[in-house]
């Protein structure tokens, strides 16, 4: 049985702490499901992390697409969100809802991301009326950066911080299953955890959250363009892959690599003659 919105909710009102992790294809989506982890997004952190664009601002709706189907057919357990890219729910509620069903109708998806919070909450609320699920994301919005001015800490002012708490407080009453807060101060985040009965999933917002969520590259040390102070390396598969790829290139130019294991055998006698065939 995959994990329910119902559950998620249940798991704040149990105190039980909520991981979710991105993935962006169905190997990963595979073992990270397998691994347990009950919250799945498609981040559109994928136009950074596996297109090597520079924001997810040039993130399509059919890119989204394309990787949340192969996320969904890998992973059995968890729910699995997609992430709404920018201008797919900012013109017209109609496109919200349009484009919000085509992650459940054309993916799979079991609920949507989208960035915002008192702005969004009509959007929120019609998306959720149809029977979407919806996870809402306030803090630092990487959709926003220009508006915002870069990659920074939200929430240090006491205004910024009232609008913050303001924000999470409207997204819960539009309906929004979960909200991630991305890049605000630990102790903001306590009080809007404590404020909203929805769970709180934190990135770069400390450990007062109901869960917790980490880009999977960051995580496994795959992407090195860039490590976020909130990013914490489980593994260096970065170290893993250059080795594997040197030792491939050292053995393919010393002639180690392919040995007979790896080769397919026939009677050569089949092959006597063969000359004159040609
Ligand atoms: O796109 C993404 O991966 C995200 C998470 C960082 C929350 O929005």
């Amino acid at each position: 049985m995959r994990v329910t919105v119902g559950q998620i909710r249940e798991m704040k009102q149990k105190g039980e702490k909520i991981t979710m992790l991105t993935a962006y294809d169905y190997a990963t989506a595979r073992l990270i499901d397998e691994a347990g982890v009950p919250l799945i997004l498609v981040g559109d952190s994928l136009g950074m992390v596996v297109l090597g664009y520079e924001s997810t601002i040039p993130v399509t709706i059919e890119e989204m697409l394309h990787h949340t189907r192969a996320v969904v057919k890998g992973a059995q357990q968890a729910m699995v969100i997609g992430d709404m890219p920018f201008m797919t729910y900012h013109a017209k509620i109609e496109d919200a809802i349009y484009n919000a069903g085509r992650f459940l109708k054309e993916a799979g998806a079991q609920a949507v991301k989208l960035e915002g919070g008192q702005s969004m909450a009509e959007t929120v609320r019609r998306v959720v009326d149809c029977g979407i699920p919806v996870m809402g994301h306030i803090g630092l919005t990487p959709q926003s950066i220009h508006q915002l001015g870069g990659f920074k800490v939200q929430g240090k002012s006491p205004e910024a911080a009232v609008r913050l708490v303001k924000d999470a407080i409207a997204l819960e009453q539009a309906g929004a299953f979960s909200i991630v807060l991305e890049a605000i101060p630990a102790p903001l985040a306590r009080v809007i955890t404590q404020k909203v009965s929805v769970p709180t999933i934190g990135i770069g917002a400390g450990p007062f959250c109901d869960g917790q969520v980490q880009v999977i590259s960051d995580l496994l040390g795959l992407y090195t363009d860039f490590v976020p102070k909130h990013a914490k390396q489980y593994a260096r598969l970065y170290e893993i892959i250059s080795k594997a790829t040197s030792d491939y290139i050292r053995e393919v130019q010393q002639g180690t690599f392919p040995t007979e294991k790896q080769s397919f055998a026939m009677d050569e006698g089949l092959l006597e003659g063969l000359d004159k065939e040609l």
